[in-house]
């Protein structure tokens, strides 16, 4: 009996996939198909599979061809299936002509011509939200660099109030997206806007967006008005509208693994939460605090993101000490206390400090290195060393990736409300900044 395997994704099964399907099934008698699995596919670059595995299985399976499925999880599967199947013939569609040639040491190698015009990312592309640039800051060109590993979103063009900063200050790929010369002129021919621009512009931004349709992405922090934040909310779930705050941490993978984790008990009850954030900008300082604040507006979303998540929004008191240079806190000590629970922050953007995470719990504690907001790394530690485990991901890019594909993924689904970054987490957020502005706090 004459093996062959074949492997892909099959995401919105196509014609290609088909026909591929069909002439690997004539190489020979018995056909494996290997589908990836979601997480194997993400850590090769590929984001916004739209089909999940189960669904791609499935459709597999409907052409009748596939005699047994396996799912391919890591880099090297392929050599251990060959082997563990006995497959006589390893093919694939001729893009990857060449790619693949390493196989021929464990069996033959038949590269099937590719059907022309049809892809899944193709497909994707049919579907692609129209998305609108607002604000000319330099995250901008990070924000636009991270969106070329993403599908399903084309930009349309971009929009920015006028002002007199210093172009060394401003996004050098701004001028290179077609331009819209208002507010109103942008919106109307878009389905969604990104904002990045200045904090003090963003609610008067956002809330003219949602009046219009359309969905926001804005930059962190959500809002320094808590008021404001709770009325902005109100209308885009009022309007079904996507309102998502680009808190990268948040939807990053390796951040929300750590979370469950926790969560699920093995450091017993949460007691503690250390979690800093600290920055040297230098020259960029002035500009920096024009365009989010000082530290705390600036900064402080990354450690409640991690303080609401693992304690809630029902803390007995918050305190801020902060340090100012000419009227900005440059730095500040936020500490949280609950019941039967503390977090400490320590907040800056003219000093540094040691940038980790230590959730402390009554079972052992989760230690996160220096940058935790780039979560890529953790590991579990117990009073015994001996049951000490460690945790690695894969962190791509800017990880402003992982917010694009949270967006497009919940515009699709009609869910306006992010389950990963809930509105609950960005109003408490909002809530946290605003009392810092009006609080009495304590000075040094
Ligand atoms: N394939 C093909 N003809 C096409 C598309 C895909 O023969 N028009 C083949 C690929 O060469 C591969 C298999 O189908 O052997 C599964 O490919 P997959 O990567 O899942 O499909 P694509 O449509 O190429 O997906 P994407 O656009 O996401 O890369």
């Amino acid at each position: 009996m004459k093996k062959i395997i074949t492997y892909g994704t099959y995401d919105l099964f196509h014609q290609g996939h088909y026909n591929l399907l069909k002439r690997a099934k004539a190489l020979g008698d018995y056909l494996i198909v290997g589908v990836t699995s979601d997480y194997f596919d993400k850590s090769r670059g590929k984001f916004n599979v739209h089909d999940d595995l189960m669904t791609r299985i499935e459709n597999v399976k409907k052409t009748g061809f596939a005699d047994q499925i396996v799912v391919e999880e890591y880099f090297g599967q392929k050599i251990d299936d060959i082997k563990k199947y006995g497959v006589d013939i390893f093919t694939v569609g001729s893009d990857w002509k060449g790619y693949f040639d390493y196989l021929n040491e464990y069996c033959k190698v038949v590269y099937l011509e590719r059907t022309k015009g049809i892809s899944s990312t193709k497909i994707r592309n049919e579907h692609s939200v129209r998305l609108g640039i607002v604000g000319n800051e330099m995250i901008l060109d990070r924000f636009l660099n991270e969106m070329k590993y993403v599908s399903g979103v084309e930009v349309a063009g971009a929009y920015a109030p006028k002002d007199d900063v210093d172009p060394r200050y401003k996004s050098v790929q701004f001028m290179q997206l077609p331009q819209y010369d208002s507010y109103d002129s942008l919106l109307n021919d878009v389905e969604a806007v990104y904002i990045n621009a200045p904090l003090k512009m963003r609610d008067d931004m956002i809330e003219k967006a949602l009046i219009k349709g359309k969905h926001v992405l804005t930059e962190f922090p959500f809002s320094i008005d808590y008021q404001r934040a709770c009325r902005l909310i109100k209308n885009a779930s009022e309007k079904g509208l996507v309102l998502m705050e680009g808190l990268k941490t948040a939807y990053c993978p390796a951040f929300g693994k750590m979370v469950s984790l926790v969560k699920s008990g093995r450091i017993g009850k949460v007691l503690s939460i250390e979690a800093n954030f600290t920055q040297i900008l230098g020259n960029d300082l002035q500009n920096q605090i024009r365009i989010a604040g000082g530290s705390v507006a600036s900064l402080g979303a990354y450690p409640l993101l991690v303080i609401f998540k693992l304690l809630g929004y029902d803390y007995k008191k918050v305190e801020f000490i902060t340090h100012q240079e000419n009227g900005i806190d440059t730095m500040t000590r936020m500490n949280f206390i609950y019941d039967g629970a503390i977090a400490t922050s320590l907040l800056a953007i003219n000093a540094k400090a040691e940038g980790s995470l230590t959730i402390s719990g009554t079972k052992g504690y989760v230690y996160v290195p220096a940058p935790w907001w780039k979560t890529e790394y953790y590991e579990l530690r117990y009073e015994d060393i001996n049951k000490n485990s460690k945790f690695f991901y894969k962190f791509e890019g800017e990880g402003l990736r992982y917010e694009v594909i949270e967006f497009l993924r919940i515009i699709e689904h009609n869910q306006n409300n992010s389950l990963v970054l809930p509105f609950s987490d960005i109003i408490n957020e909002s809530r946290v900044l605003d009392s810092f502005i009006n609080a009495d706090n304590v000075k040094f």
